[in-house]
């Protein structure tokens, strides 16, 4: 450790889960052009590219003054010779050729606009863009086979692009705590992902859900989303065993005990006066708990109904894996990423949303909190707030 006063003494670490990342920073003008490129490479199935960009753009989130010169990007981590070109552009000439013609580009239009339907992802909406569609409009023109999740974003695609606030969040809270509390009391539900962040908007709201006692929680996502039809509140649902295991988190292939979380992706009906009352917090869940009106089976244009559409993920956790969970949840992507790779390249550990194994002890390492798992990983721990990395 370097003696205090010396600049060199709040050198930048070169993990985003060695760092604090608050929500607000001083450089948006830099990172929001660097997370275009970023996600231009991803549209384009450039993983590395898009990871590169985005960790250069996290750096320049946790700097604690606004980037004047080039000089100030010096002793900087994870800023690739490309990120750096960019950024001197945009210091010198106020923005970047590279960014500004990608923004425009007909692809990356294309791709944002079909990705943000909700069940499209990257390979579909580039095929429907080399198929020569351009729009979500061009999908129901042309007739597409659409699966039941990108119906229903189809149907509620202006609503689920209008972000979520934190008051929305909150009654959806409250329907969730309520579901989840008729169904089995004594279970606990925990606000996760950007609102847990301190976001004041999202893109959906995010719920862990858990019970003390180890088993409790088995089979109860079904019970929930059958309680919540019921009162008229869902939308849409599915509920899948997390597949995310399999997919990310390589050789740490946890016992068999271990792979059932379910997760519930769903579309909640949110009713607007629920949430003017809530605001005025005089709010009961039964104000919101009518549902049951006839819909149009088109498009849903929230300003001619009393309520919207709100994407909720829903997951269930084992109390054992609760830590775990908790902390893979929170986000953002980027820290979470970041934190397997830490665990990974040095600490030879392997960390999951439900586990955190140690290669070297050939142990699983149990935990009750998020602090127990940072000191496991030999990291300070950094409070949700400041994992917007
Ligand atoms: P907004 O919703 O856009 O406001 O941001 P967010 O940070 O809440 O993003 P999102 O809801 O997409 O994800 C919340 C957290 O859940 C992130 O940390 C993701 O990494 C994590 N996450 C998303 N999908 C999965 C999954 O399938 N498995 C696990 N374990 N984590 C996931
Ligand atoms: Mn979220
Ligand atoms: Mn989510």
């Amino acid at each position: 450790p370097k003696p205090n006063g010396d600049p060199s003494a709040m050198q930048m670490k070169s993990y985003a889960c060695q760092r604090r990342t608050p929500l607000k920073h001083h450089n948006s003008f830099l990172t929001e052009a660097l997370e275009i490129l970023s996600q231009n490479a991803e549209y384009n199935d450039n993983e590395g590219r898009s990871v590169a960009f985005r960790r250069a753009a996290s750096v320049l989130k946790a700097l604690p003054h606004r980037v004047k010169t080039i000089e100030d990007l010096r002793c900087l981590p994870c800023l690739g010779d490309h990120s750096q070109r960019v950024i001197k552009e945009i210091l010198e000439d106020g923005s970047s050729r590279e960014v500004e013609s990608t923004r425009q580009s007909e692809q990356f239009q294309t791709m944002k606009a079909l990705t943000g339907i909700f069940g499209v992802g990257v390979r579909t909406a580039d095929r429907w863009f080399r198929e020569g569609l351009r729009s979500p409009d061009d999908l129901i023109r042309t007739g597409q086979q659409l699966n039941r999740a990108q119906q229903a974003g189809l149907q509620y695609y202006d609503d689920l692009q209008k972000p979520v606030t934190k008051a929305e969040a909150d009654v959806i809270s409250d329907i969730v705590e309520k579901a989840v509390h008729a169904v089995l009391p004594g279970a606990e539900i925990q606000l996760m992902g950007g609102f847990r962040r301190g976001k004041e908007v999202g893109h959906d709201v995010d719920f862990l859900i858990t019970h003390p006692e180890e088993g409790k929680e088995e089979g109860l996502m079904p019970k929930i989303t059958n309680w919540l039809e019921e009162q008229g509140l869902l939308l849409y649902q599915k509920t899948t065993r997390n597949s995310y295991l399999e997919k990310m988190d390589g050789p740490a292939r946890p016992p068999n005990n271990m792979d059932r979380f379910e997760r519930c992706f769903s579309i909640f009906k949110l009713q607007k006066s629920a949430v003017r009352c809530k605001s005025n917090s005089t709010a009961s869940v039964e104000d919101v708990s009518r549902g049951g009106e006839n819909e149009r089976p088109s498009e849903h244009h929230s300003e001619e109904s009393g309520w919207r559409a709100v994407r909720v993920d829903l997951v269930v956790s084992p109390y054992s894996q609760f830590a775990f969970a908790t902390l893979g949840w929170t986000g953002s992507k980027l820290f979470e990423r970041e934190l397997r790779r830490w665990a990974g390249q040095e600490k030879h550990m392997s960390l999951s949303s439900h586990a955190l194994y140690d290669s070297k002890q050939n142990l699983y390492l149990r935990a009750k909190t998020e602090e127990e798992i940072f000191a496991y990983l030999g990291l300070e721990f950094i409070p949700p707030s400041e994992r917007n990395a």
